[in-house]
C-alpha cells in the first residue's frame, strides 16, 4: 500500500497548523507538525543549558527528545516527560528560530521526519516539507497571509514584532530557508476562513490522488 504524502509549508500565523490537522483529519492520514521537532530541540537545549550543536546532536542521539505523530496531533517528549504545552512558549520559539538555522541539526532531523511517511499517508507541515524532507509529495501547498492577518490570529501568543522577526530569520538562513517549492500551489488565506482553505486543499487532493 502507497504511502500519500501532502507537505503544507508557510510562515507562522498563515493558518498551516490548525489547517492541516483537519486535512489529515479529514483523510485519515497521520499530522506532523515539523516545527515539534525544532521547538522539542529547543527545549532540549534550554532544559541543558547548551546551544552546542555537538551536544545537541549528543543529546538527541542518547533519545532524550522523542516526537510522537497521530491522526490526533503531534507531542513531544524530553527524558520521557510530555513537554507539548511548553512547544509554544515564545522562549522555546526564539531558541527553535535559533537552531533550526543549524545544518547538522536540519540534516540528523531528516530521517526521523521521514519515518512518520507511512500507509495511508502523512500530512506534514513546516516550512521546508516541500522543497527539502518530503520532495517528491504528491501536493505541495504553500500557504500565506498578510502580517495584519497573521499578527491577528496570534494575539496574545506572539508580537508582530517577533512575527516579523522570526519570518525574517526563517527565510533568509542559509539552510533550508522558508521558500515555495516550484511545484507548488499558493493559497493566500488572509481573507479565508480555516473552513475554506481546508476544503480547498481536499480539493487539490482529490484532483491530484484520485
Ligand atoms: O512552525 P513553528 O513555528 O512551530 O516552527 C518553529 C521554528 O522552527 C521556526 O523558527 C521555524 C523552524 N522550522 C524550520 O526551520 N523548519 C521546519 N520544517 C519547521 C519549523
Amino acid at each position: 500500500m502507497s504511502c500519500v504524502i501532502i507537505a503544507i509549508d508557510g510562515p507562522a500565523g498563515s493558518g498551516k497548523s490548525t489547517v492541516s490537522l483537519k486535512v489529515a483529519q479529514a483523510l485519515g492520514y497521520t499530522f506532523l507538525t515539523t516545527g515539534a521537532f525544532y521547538r522539542g530541540m529547543a527545549l532540549l537545549s534550554l532544559k541543558y543549558s547548551t546551544e552546542q550543536t555537538g551536544e545537541l546532536l549528543k543529546l538527541y542521539s542518547q533519545g532524550k527528545l522523542r516526537v510522537v505523530a497521530s491522526i490526533q496531533g503531534t507531542e513531544v517528549f524530553i527524558d520521557d516527560e510530555n513537554v507539548t504545552s511548553q512547544l509554544s512558549d515564545e522562549k522555546t520559539a526564539k531558541r527553535a528560530s535559533t537552531i533550526s538555522a543549524l545544518p547538522e541539526i536540519r540534516q540528523a532531523l531528516l530521517e526521523p521526519q521521514r519515518s512518520f511517511a507511512k500507509p495511508p499517508g502523512l500530512v506534514a507541515e513546516g516550512r521546508d516539507c516541500g522543497t527539502v524532507v518530503f520532495p517528491e509529495s504528491d501536493v505541495k501547498i504553500f500557504l500565506t497571509a498578510s502580517l495584519d492577518a497573521r499578527a491577528l490570529r496570534r494575539e496574545g501568543f506572539e508580537a508582530k514584532e517577533s512575527l516579523q522577526s522570526r519570518d525574517h530569520a526563517d527565510s533568509t538562513r542559509a539552510a533550508a530557508p522558508l521558500a515555495m517549492a516550484s511545484d507548488a500551489i499558493h493559497i493566500d488565506t488572509s481573507n479565508m476562513t480555516i473552513e475554506q482553505v481546508v476544503q480547498e486543499i481536499l480539493e487539490v487532493v482529490r484532483s491530484k490522488c484520485g
